[in-house]
Parts: structure tokens; C-alpha cells; sequence
């Protein structure tokens, strides 16, 4: 437990390429209803980049933030369909995924292009989440954490101390993002355990002490409490069960009740 006193812990939900305009409402107002007065614990939702706007209008006065599921490295021009750091502060937006493994395997982003998002998030006034994750093969392989080493190192290509201010990292072993299965407690804090200590030999302890790590992959309310209770799980990232009100509000009030505060009534 002490190990986590220095850091607030970070329940993100991602919505992915879920929710038309008016149902990206309807749930940012059913999310708010249930998560108020919340002062432990950072809530943050990232809806698509076609009600980032609507949303933020709907949360302003709420304790939920607004965040984003991906931002393009360059500030502005010729790329089509892309959008950048300063379009999505405008809107509301304060912290950006990069790095989910939905665009490293659909979409074929490299940690090269991770690591170019990442960059011009933060110089962007943006804060960033960096998901990093391996398949099920590399965890069947061995390869576990020569795959979280290299993606880190070469997501935070340059990046330096003072960045990690404005840097949550996510374990996502793929294998669990979408799937039913999810790591077990212990698996977890093994690979969140690597992450931080990763971040001390290659930063600085002082980064490692401080950074969220958040845990996702197919977390509900059912298995929240056993993954939040891990000593170096500081949040978690919610795919599926972030759109079901009542289950991402549960994932919230579990993890407040890791940090042992009042269980609140929903
Ligand atoms: P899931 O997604 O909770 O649906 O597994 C997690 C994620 O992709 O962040």
C-alpha cells in the first residue's frame, strides 16, 4: 500500500470507435450522475473525435476529464484526416492515448510513430498515456518483457525527466484487451513491477515513484479490486466496460475502496 501513496491513480475509459454523437451524451451524462465528489481518484473519458466536444459540454462541472484516443505528431496542414495536440486541447481534451495496440496491430503504427505523438502531445500542453503491451505469442515465448523493453525505449526516445510530469504509462498485454481474459493479479504486478523498475534504471527513481502505471485489459468491476490492489497498479484503462455505466462506475468505487476509502453508495 505504501508504494502507492505518491500516486493518484488514474481510471481511464476508452470508448474506441464506439458511440454516435447522441450516444456519447447520453453516456457522458449516465457516467456523471454516478461519479461525483470524486477526490482520490482521476476519472477520465476518451470518447471518439466526433464528440470530444459535445462531451466536454456535458462533463463541465463534473469531476470526469476529457481525453483522447490518438493525436497526429504534426502541428497543422496538409494531413488529411489527422488531428493535432492544439485541435484537441480546443475542444477540451487533457490527456491523449498513444501507443494502444488497436493502432500498433490494425493500423500498423511503429513506436517510432508513438514516440512522434508522444512528443508533440507533450509540446502540445498535452499529457500523454502510453500503452505498451505484448501478444500472446511473445508471452508464450518468453519475450514478455523484451517487448515492454523495447517498446518503451523506443516510445520515450528522447524524452527526458521533466516529461514524466505529463506521462502515464498502460500495461495492455494484448492478449487480454478485448478478450475476456485477463491477466491474473500477480502477472500483472510482475509486468507493472518490470515497467517501474525500468523506468528507474533508464529515468530516474524519482520518475519510477511517481509514474502511473494503470493496468488494462478486459477489466470490470468483478476483477477490478484484485488489479487495483496490486502494490504498482495505479489505475486501469477500461475498453468494453467503460461504455456500460454502472460497470465503469463499479471499476471506479473499486478502486476507491483499494485505497481504502469510504465504499460509496452509486
Ligand atoms: P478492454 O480494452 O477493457 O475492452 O479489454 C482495454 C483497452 O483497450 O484499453
Amino acid at each position: 500500500v505504501n508504494h502507492q501513496t505518491a500516486r493518484k491513480p488514474v481510471i481511464g475509459g476508452n470508448w474506441k470507435m464506439n458511440t454516435t454523437l447522441q450516444e456519447a451524451v447520453d453516456l457522458a451524462v449516465a457516467l456523471k450522475l454516478r461519479l461525483t465528489d470524486i477526490q482520490d481518484v482521476e476519472v477520465i473519458v476518451c470518447p471518439p473525435f466526433t464528440n470530444l466536444h459535445a462531451v466536454d459540454q456535458t462533463l463541465a462541472g463534473s469531476d470526469l476529464e476529457l481525453g483522447a484516443q490518438d493525436v497526429f505528431w504534426e502541428k497543422k496542414g496538409a494531413y488529411t484526416g489527422e488531428i493535432s495536440a492544439d485541435m484537441l486541447r480546443s475542444v477540451g481534451v487533457k490527456t491523449v492515448i498513444v501507443g494502444h495496440s488497436e493502432r500498433r496491430h490494425i493500423l500498423g503504427e511503429s513506436s517510432e510513430a508513438v514516440n512522434k505523438k508522444g512528443r508533440a502531445a507533450l509540446d502540445g500542453g498535452l499529457r500523454i498515456i502510453l500503452a505498451v503491451g505484448e501478444t500472446g505469442d511473445e508471452r508464450a515465448t518468453g519475450m514478455t518483457e523484451t517487448v515492454l523493453d523495447q517498446q518503451l525505449r523506443e516510445s520515450l526516445n528522447g524524452f527526458t525527466e521533466e516529461d514524466f510530469a505529463s506521462v502515464i504509462v498502460a500495461y495492455e498485454p494484448v492478449w487480454a484487451i478485448g478478450t475476456g481474459l485477463t491477466a491474473t493479479p500477480d502477472q500483472a504486478q510482475v509486468a507493472h513491477e518490470f515497467i517501474r523498475n525500468w523506468l528507474g534504471s533508464e529515468f530516474a527513481l524519482e520518475v519510477a515513484a511517481s509514474t502511473v502505471i494503470q493496468y488494462g485489459g478486459s477489466v470490470t468491476s468483478a476483477n477490478a479490486v484484485e488489479l487495483l490492489g496490486q502494490p504498482d497498479v495505479d489505475g486501469a484503462l477500461v475498453g468494453g466496460a467503460s461504455l456500460k455505466p454502472d460497470e465503469f462506475a463499479g471499476i471506479v468505487q473499486a478502486q476507491q475502496l483499494v485505497l481504502g476509502g469510504p465504499a460509496r453508495a452509486l
